[in-house]
């Protein structure tokens, strides 16, 4: 292929250089996968507002997440298995977002570790956690975060229990995948992935393997789930994981108003309006038409973020104009990294980076603080209507 001059581009990269198991992994919701392709589907509704003869010079993207500066307000998600859409993917994909200027979210359910990010990137990045029944390992694994300098803590509350990905059951899942003959074919057909694997130490559950005992597979994501991740997480849950960790914390995983009330009230930095890129619950809102009333509930209250289906700065924009403060891509960046590794994640984070600009621009704007529901054709109201048709 030509230079990826779109995320689709690099997706398609990704496909072909992946290992299927763990394409399928990134590129798959919770069963239908209709929340999965609303996420996307759902900003094609929204309409800008082009302006004409305006000045468009010095722009800036330049803005704030949860008091950090950032280079433009998109932040990298946490992803499972990053680690094996390309080898060392967590450390490649933290190397290109300092690069950037933009924050990196390291997933609880990461192939390389904490301490080993830490230990190969300068700039801090944030860590994400799932609340596992073992509060011993938790606090562990909150320390870790400490010691290691992460700026954020980001809890993720959508997924006690797994939603199902129809396509993991088939490929069999696994990290490091298991060697069966279906497996060794795929993976004959992916040379590329295989000599960097074969080249790396990073093949598990960094964070998990080696810092808990008792669990019978920990290369299964939805074993390691169902025994471990704790069904009866409560906002009681929230305030001791606040306690513990004494720092910058954002709920990830927020969909509805009250729950949004809940946030706010929780005392936390910011939230996320996510459905877990549709992998949780199918069937639920896209994230971008749940953002309007979760922004409306909470004002000024908790920094609102957003998450899902951002494949462009043109959706970017969008989010920010329905009032979200930032926004975070996953499998934006995930393609990059299985199409070219740490280039690829600087390819991804350009490319959005000057749909942005370029889309900011001509809606007649030159700071992205001043986004708002001005550019949105009808404004606000109209892009509410239309998200709910
Ligand atoms: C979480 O780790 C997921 O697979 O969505």
């Amino acid at each position: 292929m030509a230079q990826p001059l779109t995320i689709e581009d690099l997706r398609l990269l990704a496909k072909r250089r992946v290992p299927r198991m763990f394409y399928d992994y990134a590129d798959s919701g919770a069963w239908t996968e209709g929340t999965y392709r609303a996420n996307e589907t759902d900003f094609a509704g929204i309409k800008l507002r082009q302006r004409v003869a305006v000045d468009m010079t010095n722009r800036t993207l330049e803005s704030t997440m949860v008091g950090q500066t950032v280079a433009m307000p998109v932040a990298l998600a946490p992803t499972g298995l990053t680690g094996m859409q390309h080898a060392d993917g967590e450390i490649l994909a933290a190397k290109a977002a300092a690069k950037a200027g933009v924050p990196f979210t390291l997933s609880t359910m990461s192939i390389c570790s904490i301490e080993d990010v830490a230990n190969h990137t300068g700039s801090p990045f944030w860590f994400q956690l799932y609340v596992m029944k073992d509060r011993d390992f938790i606090a562990r694994l909150i320390q870790r975060a400490k010691t290691a300098g992460c700026s954020a803590l980001v809890l993720t509350l959508d997924l006690q229990v797994l939603g199902q990905r129809h396509k993991d059951i088939r490929n069999g899942l696994s990290a490091p995948p298991k060697p069966t003959l279906a497996n060794l074919i795929n993976l004959a057909f992916k040379p590329r992935w295989c000599l960097k694997m074969l080249d790396t130490p990073r093949r598990g559950f960094g964070n998990i393997v080696g810092h808990v005992s008792g669990v019978a597979d920990m290369s299964s994501l939805s074993s390691w789930t169902a025994s471990q991740f704790d069904p009866a997480l409560s906002w009681d849950d929230v305030k001791w994981i606040k306690d513990q960790w004494g720092g910058k914390l954002i709920i990830k995983g927020i969909l509805d108003p009250e729950d949004a009330e809940l946030a706010a009230q929780s005392g936390a930095d910011a939230l996320i309006v996510s459905n877990h890129g549709g992998r949780q619950l199918d069937g639920a809102l896209s994230s971008i038409a749940a953002l309007p009333a979760i922004v409306d509930q909470v004002g000024n209250r908790i920094e609102v973020l957003f998450d899902g289906g951002i494949r462009s700065g043109q959706d970017v924009i969008k989010a920010l104009a329905l009032g979200a403060h930032g926004t975070f891509i996953g499998r934006a960046f995930l393609y990059g990294l299985g199409a070219m590794g740490e280039k690829g994640v600087t390819l991804a984070l350009d490319i959005i980076r000057k749909e942005l600009d370029i889309t900011m621009a001509l809606c007649g704007l030159r700071d992205v603080k001043d986004v708002d529901q001005r550019i949105l054709l009808g404004g606000r109201e109209e892009a509410v209507r239309r998200l709910s048709l």
